[in-house]
């Protein structure tokens, strides 16, 4: 393998990604399947039933040969400099994600924002700040987590993301979770819902649900941006929050004391 250095050039990058992701096949759908069941009363298609889960162990994705840390950082370099849909050109920064690529949990939202934009970070906005207190609230850190979303460019305007927007994006998505392998994804509002599971239900439904989606399990909650409207809703994302820790096997936090 050559030095890694050598892939800050930008050509030799192109080659490089070129040979490696059809040698390994990357964007072959291998075995992330969108298949969920149990409480929400939507069944998996027959033919996913039974399927393997997800690969390997988290300990043996990221082995000591690095094979699969080269392929996640092919990944990013991949979503860094990707131009199949539109949003390339209306984008400052791809913002692929950030966190534990060994993490439990996982956070999806749906597309970066202004602020995300501009520093190529997730959440890191005015419903960022709340996304980090509701992790803190969980007795965790941001870095124990990895955060991403369905989309890795910033829609303009804030606009919904558009249909082929998502399916160009989905591979990217899937890879990160192929390669996380978390216990628990937090799907955080519709938009990560409905591109995790398929489903036409919506977030008031099936939040807190625990969905399995083969080898993990994906669990709904309300968006932090909808939440910064709808403050009320909080008590209902704490309890989803809850809903994880126990999935988790974490201990819930007392709540913080308020003084005065
Ligand atoms: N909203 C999202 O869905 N994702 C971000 O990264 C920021 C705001």
């Amino acid at each position: 393998m050559n030095d890694p250095g050598h892939l800050n050039d930008p050509s030799n990058l192109a080659r490089e990604l070129a040979a490696t992701l059809s040698a390994r096949a990357i964007y072959q759908p291998t075995h992330y399947r969108r298949a969920f069941s149990g409480e929400t009363g939507v069944s998996a298609p027959p033919e996913l039933v039974g399927e393997p889960p997800l690969g390997e162990p988290m300990a043996a994705v990221f082995n000591e040969s690095g094979t699969n840390t080269d392929r996640w950082e092919l990944l990013r370099a991949e979503a860094l400099s990707c131009q199949i849909c539109r949003l390339c050109e209306t984008r400052t920064q791809v913002v692929f994600g950030e966190g534990n690529p060994n993490a439990d949990l996982m956070f999806v939202g749906e597309a970066p924002g202004r602020d995300e934009d501009e520093q190529g970070r997730p959440f890191v906005g005015r419903a960022g700040k709340l996304l980090t207190d509701m992790i803190v609230g969980m007795g965790l850190k941001r870095e124990d987590v990895f955060i991403a979303n369905v989309l890795k460019c910033r829609p303009p305007k804030n606009r919904d993301p558009m249909r082929d927007e998502v399916e160009a994006c989905r591979p990217f998505l899937e890879q990160q979770i192929e390669l996380i392998r978390p216990k628990i994804i937090c799907a955080l509002g519709n938009h990560a819902l409905r591109r995790l599971t398929d489903t036409d239900q919506g977030i008031t439904k099936l939040r807190g649900k625990p969905i399995p989606l083969l080898g993990t399990t994906v669990v709904p909650t309300y968006h932090p941006a909808y939440l910064l409207r709808n403050p009320a809703a909080k008590r209902q994302v704490w309890e989803d929050l809850k809903t994880i820790l126990g999935l988790l096997g974490l201990p819930v936090p007392a709540p913080k004391r308020r003084d005065g």
